[in-house]
């Protein structure tokens, strides 16, 4: 597949890593509840190959999903990794028996982190490591995350990590980390219903920071409005690929990363890059976040 149909490219700044603006969200992977094992482990492995063969070559992932276990099969389908595969972790979650999210945000905690995600993935160093901030709730939080940037930092001159990114992080946040080190990217809810981040990936965008939305097809909650399901008709087109369309065309620093346990909505996924949104199109797009309540 050429790289025009994967929605073109986009280089994160101040690096050599250079990725097809559609990628791929590996948390479905490890099961319900993004715990793990899945039922069918070899359709797991079925899924990444696909998406590799068809020309993703940017990967989202956690060692906390499955726990362990998404990072096993990635490493089980894709091992050795093809030389432009861009593998993305996050550090600063654990997945304690009664399967919550919590916190694991210490220095020691965050060390441990980058040494799972490295054995289970099979990795020397991390291509990048966001640090995911992991609040009381399950948005953002404003409060300082320099101590753990730092100790990211600290990994990154250490070798073990490449370059750094930020995750469900408000805009002070971002600012305070870039003060630390490079931030190449920030990872936040973001969807056509969910536009909190508007002004954040704007400027995002004037510092070629990318800005990689997770839910981008609603997460545990899928998309559903009536605008969407009108102009994916008028189009031809699924809802779904709707969303990822106005994504892409949202903004060029925008990197997809839709999550599926499915090879048929995998390739409907990849297929959303072909669709061009005409302006009118995206004018009746912007009305569904205005119709949602927040
Ligand atoms: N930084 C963070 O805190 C954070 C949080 C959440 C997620 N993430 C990352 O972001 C990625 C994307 O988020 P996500 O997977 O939670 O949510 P998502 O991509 O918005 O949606 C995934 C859900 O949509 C379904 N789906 C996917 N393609 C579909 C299609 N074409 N038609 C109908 N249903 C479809 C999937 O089910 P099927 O498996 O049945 O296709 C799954 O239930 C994750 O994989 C993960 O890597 C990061």
């Amino acid at each position: 597949m050429s790289e025009a149909n994967l929605g073109g490219r986009f280089t994160f700044a101040g690096t050599s890593l250079t990725v097809n603006r559609m990628g791929y969200g590996a948390m479905q992977l490890a099961g319900p509840g993004v715990w793990g094992p899945p039922r069918d482990p070899d359709a797991a492995v079925v899924v990444l190959r696909e998406a590799v063969a068809a020309g993703v070559n940017h990967i989202d992932t956690s060692d906390y999903y499955g726990p362990h276990v998404t990072n096993q099969i990635i490493r089980q389908a894709l091992h050795p990794y093809p030389k432009d595969l861009v593998i993305v972790t996050k550090l600063g979650g654990r997945r304690p028996p009664d399967r919550s999210w919590q916190p694991a945000n210490s220095p020691q905690e965050l060390v441990a982190g980058v040494h799972d995600n490295l054995r289970n993935l099979g990795l020397d160093a991390l291509d990048i490591a966001n640090y995911r901030v992991i609040g009381s709730g399950l948005g953002t939080e404003e409060g300082s995350i320099a101590e753990q940037v730092t100790v990211l930092a600290d990994l990154q001159r250490k070798g073990l990590i490449r370059h750094i990114g930020v995750s469900n992080a408000t805009a002070a946040q971002v600012a305070e980390a870039q003060t630390i080190t490079d931030i190449v990217c920030v990872q936040n809810n973001y969807n056509l219903a969910h536009r909190h981040d508007d002004a954040l990936i704007d400027d995002l965008a004037r510092q070629n920071i990318a800005y990689v939305p997770f839910f981008p097809l609603g997460g545990f909650s899928p998309l559903h409005s009536s605008i969407l399901s009108t102009v994916a008709e008028q189009l031809g087109a699924t809802p779904m690929q709707v969303a990822l369309a106005w994504l892409l065309h949202r903004s060029p620093n925008i990197l997809l990363i839709p999550g599926t346990s499915s090879v048929a909505h995998l390739r409907e996924n990849l297929a959303a890059a072909q669709l061009t949104l005409s302006p009118q199109t995206l004018a009746e797009l912007d009305a569904v976040a205005a119709s949602t309540v927040h």
